[in-house]
């Protein structure tokens, strides 16, 4: 079942130097079960378009699509209290910095219980309790009885994001929105909450959108992937297939930019030159074309459309074979 559909999304700003369009023409779906790995450089509207999906986006901001719909609801068409709903129920999110995501006020306990509260009022205290100690127990906190009236600043970040897991599957969404949450941990911890969210997918087959700058982090964790740039996605499709066989001049750089996959000392790692374009300028043709070792003299003056081969989506006039 398709739990996640996205047609034409786009997303502009008001700001003080006119409108900017972050994201644009921007179509994608996610399955019941299924792990979408979304990666792109800084400021390529990875986040704003999660965002979106979430209703969190501040005040200035204009989304705008064809379609927006998460299981069967339209979410363009949804009031505050309908976004309440479905955030934090249906629909849970981490983010990259679990010491600022979670409140340093409350302990462990208080706010699991606050999810609880809100999303499952049909349980009792004692059912709330309960299930609090279950889900520390299955984000791998060790000793959890002693950890529920621990406050943030008593544990690590590791645990901190263990939390931020347990509060965000709490009522067992059916998505889970992963905005780069091992981005701040060392490497042994990222690797530990990365099998964690894997086997908590498994177990209760939910969807899970990975968020990542780094392409080494999704390639084992997702089946599909998609590329942005500048506000677009520039390839999709099947993990694997993307990984060994990229198409677009920009996944290509991406690829070649990653230490680990390169094996040999002697190689050189590859950065893509020059900078991702100015929103307030966006370039007329295609976005990556000043960065582009393949470009022909119409990349600069043609806004490349998406073509569809099998099961990938390619933006680009002369994608590499
Ligand atoms: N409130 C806002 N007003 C104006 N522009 C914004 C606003 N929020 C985000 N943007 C712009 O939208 C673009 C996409 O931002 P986004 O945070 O989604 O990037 P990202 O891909 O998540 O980057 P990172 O890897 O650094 O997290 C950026 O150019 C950013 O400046
Ligand atoms: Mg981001």
């Amino acid at each position: 079942m398709t739990l996640l559909v996205a047609k034409n999304l786009q997303i502009q700003f008001k700001t003080k130097k006119g409108i900017i369009t972050a994201v644009r023409d921007v179509s994608f779906s996610v399955e019941s079960g299924e792990t979408l790995g979304v990666v792109g450089e800084s400021g390529c509207g990875k986040s704003i378009t999660n965002m979106a999906l979430m209703g969190l986006l501040p005040d200035n901001a204009i989304v705008t699509a064809d379609t927006l719909s998460f299981n069967g609801v339209d979410l363009l068409s949804l009031n505050e209290k309908g976004w309440q709903d479905i955030r934090g129920g249906q629909m849970g999110m981490i983010f990259q910095d679990p010491m600022n995501s979670l409140n340093p006020c409350y302990t462990v306990e208080q706010q699991i219980n606050e999810v609880l509260e809100i999303h499952c009022p049909e349980m009792t205290k004692e059912q709330r309790a309960e299930k609090i100690l279950s889900l520390l127990v299955d984000v791998g906190i060790p000793a959890p009885k002693e950890r529920l009236s621990a406050y943030p600043h008593e544990l690590s970040g590791g645990m901190s994001q263990r939390v931020m897991i347990a509060m965000a599957i709490a009522c067992n969404p059916k998505l889970l929105i992963a905005d780069e949450p091992t981005t701040a941990l060392d490497v042994t911890v990222q690797q530990q909450i990365l099998e964690l969210l894997e086997k908590l997918q498994n177990d209760h087959g939910m969807s899970v959108i990975f968020v990542s700058h780094d392409l080494s982090v999704v390639k084992d964790i997702t089946k599909k992937i998609q590329v942005m740039y500048a506000g677009e996605i520039i390839e999709s499709g099947i993990t694997k297939t993307i990984i060994s066989n990229p198409e677009h001049p920009y996944t290509k750089g991406l690829l070649d930019s990653i230490p680990s996959f390169h094996d040999t000392k002697d190689d050189v790692l590859f950065s893509i030159p020059g900078l991702v374009p100015d929103l307030h300028s966006r370039p007329k043709g295609c976005q990556f074309e000043g960065r582009c070792f393949n470009k022909k003299d119409d990349c600069s003056s043609s806004w490349p459309t998406i073509t569809q081969k099998d099961d990938r989506v390619l933006r680009c006039h002369y994608p590499l074979k």
